[in-house]
C-alpha cells in the first residue's frame, strides 16, 4: 500500500517543517507556526505535556501530511489530520485516519474516536464520513463526529 504511518520524531523535523511551511495558507497557518524551526518542533513533540500520538504521513516513504491522536480521556481519543496541498483528492486523507483508526483500536484499546471540523470544511466530514464517523453536535463554529470502537451507537461524551 503506497500511503503508511510512521511516528513522527525528531529525525523527521528537518522534513516535516519544509512540507508545513510550503503549506501555511492550506493549513491556515499564523505566522508564528509557519515559522517555527526544525528544533523547535522536535522540542515541542519531546515536551511530556505534549501528549498527542503523533504519526507522519507517507506516500511512498514521503512526508505528506500528519496525523495525531490527541489522548483526550482514554480509551477515548480525538484525531486531527491534514494532507500536503500538492496530494490532495487522491483518498489519502481517507487512507491515513483509516490507519490511524486501526492504531487507536489495536494498539491503545480506543473505545471512541471523535473529530471536530469547522463549518464548511466539507472535504474533512467526507473522509469521515468515509471512515464511519457521524456527527454527533454541532458547537457553533464546528461540529463535532463520533467513530464508537466498542459496539456501542454514536454518541457525543
Ligand atoms: C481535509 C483534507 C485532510 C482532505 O485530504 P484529502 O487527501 O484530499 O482527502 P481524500 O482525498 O481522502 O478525500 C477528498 C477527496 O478525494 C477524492 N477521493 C477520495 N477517495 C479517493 C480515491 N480512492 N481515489 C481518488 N480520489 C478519491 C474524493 O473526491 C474526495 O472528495 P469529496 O469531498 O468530494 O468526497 C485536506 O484537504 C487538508 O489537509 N486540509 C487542510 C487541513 C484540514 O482541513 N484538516 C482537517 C481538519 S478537521
Amino acid at each position: 500500500m503506497p500511503v503508511s504511518l510512521t511516528s513522527l520524531t525528531a529525525d523527521l523535523a528537518a522534513t516535516y517543517t519544509e512540507v508545513l511551511r510550503r503549506n501555511a495558507s492550506h493549513l491556515n497557518l499564523t505566522p508564528s507556526e509557519r515559522d517555527r524551526t526544525p528544533e523547535e518542533h522536535a522540542a515541542a513533540w519531546a515536551d511530556p505535556a505534549e501528549g498527542n500520538i503523533r504519526f507522519a504521513v507517507l506516500l511512498d516513504g514521503r512526508l505528506i501530511g500528519r496525523v495525531d491522536l490527541d489522548p483526550v480521556n482514554p480509551p477515548k481519543y480525538s484525531i486531527g489530520y491534514w494532507i500536503d496541498a500538492d496530494h490532495t483528492g487522491r483518498g489519502h486523507a481517507t487512507t491515513a485516519v483509516a490507519l490511524a483508526v486501526e492504531h487507536a483500536l489495536d494498539e491503545l484499546g480506543a473505545t471512541d474516536v471523535y473529530a471536530g471540523v469547522t463549518h464548511g470544511n466539507h472535504t474533512s466530514v467526507a473522509v469521515l464520513h468515509r471512515n464511519g464517523f457521524t456527527r454527533v453536535a454541532d458547537l457553533g463554529t464546528y461540529e463535532r463526529f463520533h467513530l464508537p470502537l466498542d459496539g456501542g451507537p454514536p454518541r457525543n461524551p
